[in-house]
C-alpha cells in the first residue's frame, strides 16, 4: 500500500507522527510536506496530495491541518476525491465502509495525536461495505461531478 501524506504548519508535528505509524506498519510514504512550522496555505497541501491519489500514485491520501476541514474543502475540488474529515472513531470507521473515503483529514487542534493515530489505524483497517446503498449514493456524487446529471 502507498499513501500520500500532507499538512500545513498547525498538522507538521502530527504528521511526522503518521509517517512513523505507516512506516512501523511497512506502508510505502509519499510525504507532500510542509517540512517545518512556519505558517503556510493548507490548499497548497491538499491539491498535491489530492492530484497524487487521482492519478492512482497513492491508494489513499492523509492530510491534516488545525481541524481537517480546510484540507477537505480544498481536496474535494480534485475529480475523483471524496475526502472525508475524521474526528471520531465512528467517522473513522464510517468514511471507509459508507463514503468509501480515498482520502482522510484530521485536525490537530480537534483531537489528541493519541486519537489521530488510533482514526488513522482505523481508517487503514476498514473496507468499504460494497452495499447497494451506498454504492448509490457514491455514484450520484460521481455522475453530479461528470456533468451527466
Ligand atoms: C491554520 O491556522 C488553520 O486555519 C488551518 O490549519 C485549518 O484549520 C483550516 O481548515
Amino acid at each position: 500500500m502507498k499513501i500520500a501524506i500532507g499538512a500545513d504548519h498547525a498538522g507538521y508535528v502530527f504528521k511526522n507522527a503518521i509517517i512513523e505509524l505507516l512506516e512501523t506498519r511497512e506502508i510505502e510514504v509519499i510525504d507532500f510536506g510542509t517540512r517545518n512550522l512556519d505558517s503556510v496555505d493548507y490548499p497548497v497541501y491538499a491539491f498535491k496530495v489530492a492530484e497524487c491519489v487521482r492519478d492512482h500514485e497513492a491508494d489513499f491520501g492523509i492530510l491534516i491541518c488545525g481541524t481537517g476541514v480546510g484540507m477537505a474543502i480544498a481536496a474535494n475540488k480534485v475529480k475523483g476525491i471524496r475526502a472525508g474529515v475524521c474526528q471520531s472513531i465512528f467517522a473513522a470507521k464510517a468514511i471507509r465502509e459508507h463514503n468509501n473515503a480515498n482520502i482522510i483529514c484530521l485536525g490537530s487542534r480537534t483531537n489528541t495525536l493519541d486519537e489521530v493515530i488510533e482514526f488513522v489505524t482505523i481508517f487503514l483497517d476498514s473496507e468499504f461495505s460494497h452495499g447497494e446503498r451506498h454504492q448509490k449514493r457514491i455514484d450520484l456524487i460521481t455522475d453530479y461531478e461528470e456533468g451527466i446529471k
